[in-house]
């Protein structure tokens, strides 16, 4: 499954949180690029979304780890472990952005 959202729904540098088959993504639009991660931090039950772009990077409210969106790797503690980076490919015309879960998350769900 996936979601195909207009850009210009996406503010520039503001985290927004979809629904995607039942996943909580948070969408970033840096320019003219869209980063889809999971919005849910590793490190506890909480939505990344609600905190600050910085760069490319998305600061987790509670505690502070900050995740690059490019690879979901978190740069320091309490979280270690990375979130999930999915796919975000834009409309040939530019105008949208198509949104889908990267395969092994899918599968992954599909286990749970
Ligand atoms: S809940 Fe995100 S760093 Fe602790």
């Amino acid at each position: 499954m996936s979601l195909t959202i207009p850009l210009s729904d996406l503010k520039d540098g503001a985290p927004t949180r979809v629904d995607l088959d039942g996943r909580a993504v948070c969408l970033v639009r840096l320019g003219g690029t869209v980063h889809a991660v999971d919005d849910t931090c590793t490190h506890a039950e909480v939505s990344l979304s609600e905190g600050e772009v910085d760069g490319a990077t998305i600061e987790c409210w509670l505690h502070g780890s900050r995740f690059d969106l490019a690879t979901g790797r978190p740069s320091g503690p309490p979280a270690l472990t990375p979130i999930a980076v999915h796919r975000a490919t834009l409309t040939d015309d530019g105008t949208a952005v198509t949104v889908e879960l990267t395969s092994d998350q899918t599968d992954e769900r599909n286990r749970a």
